[in-house]
């Protein structure tokens, strides 16, 4: 499916706002958009937010928070931060279909709403571990087709679950992928990689890298050869 967002969203994961905002007023113009997390959100709140879409140029922002809650809950952090005027929000999936309805209604303005299914962090003994009977894949792909129900706009998942995630929900359908390496840099912690090239091809409508950007000499650069392979 087609999207006038960016393809690339960049992680910013950084505690130091400067740095942030310097980066960021590298790689968009390059063509990425910007993907800001727990990190950045619990040093800056709302306010820091704003000040990169104030200091920026307004860049498309993937609001990567991941609330899970009670659905009244949800739905009340989901209206004030869709305020901000976000491209991408996200809540867990396994908060349940009313969670996840709530959260849309409440969802403000244009911006998109995503559902995490299973963190790339769990393996399948962490996920039986933790009270779950059937396999990652059976339970993404079951999470997946829920967050569809609730009316999302799509999921956040890992490279490898992109087909069968296409087979359950279709094509209007987003999928915003990290883990994703270029052939040949730094696997940093990430286990199980991809390439950009080949994750698109796979089905991915969105892509998150994060450190094969911003710790390249020169992060625009990265960026743009990045978006060439694809
Ligand atoms: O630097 P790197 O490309 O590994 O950054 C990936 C980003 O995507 C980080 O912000 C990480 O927290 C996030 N992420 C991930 N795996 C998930 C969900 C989010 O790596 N399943």
């Amino acid at each position: 499916m087609s999207t006038t967002l960016p393809t690339i969203f960049c992680a910013i994961d950084t505690p130091d706002i400067d740095h942030a905002k310097n980066l960021i007023n590298q790689i968009v113009p390059a063509g990425c958009g910007v993907k800001l997390g727990l990190e950045f959100f619990n040093s800056f709140g709302p306010d820091g937010i704003q000040d990169i879409i104030d200091s920026c140029n307004n860049p498309p922002i993937f609001l990567d928070l991941k609330y899970y809650d009670i659905p009244n809950t949800v739905a009340g952090a989901v209206r004030a931060a869709s305020k901000l005027g976000v491209a991408y929000l996200n809540v867990h999936a396994s908060g349940g279909l009313d969670m996840m309805k709530a959260a849309k209604d409440a969802c403000a303005g244009d911006t998109k709403l995503l559902a995490v299914t299973i963190l790339t962090s769990f393996d399948e003994p962490s996920i039986q571990a933790a009270g779950y009977q059937a396999g990652i894949q059976d339970r993404v792909v079951q999470l997946a087709t829920l967050t569809q129900e609730a009316g999302l706009n799509g999921i956040v998942c890992s490279s490898h679950e992109i087909e069968a995630i296409r087979m359950a929900c279709g094509n209007n359908f987003v999928l915003m992928v990290p883990g994703i390496r270029p052939a040949g840099s730094s696997a940093d912690d990430q286990k199980r990689i991809m390439t950009p090239k080949e994750a698109i091809d796979k089905g991915a409508t969105h892509l998150v890298i994060g450190r094969p950007i911003t710790k390249a000499d020169n992060p625009a650069q990265a960026a743009k050869d990045i978006i060439q392979t694809l």
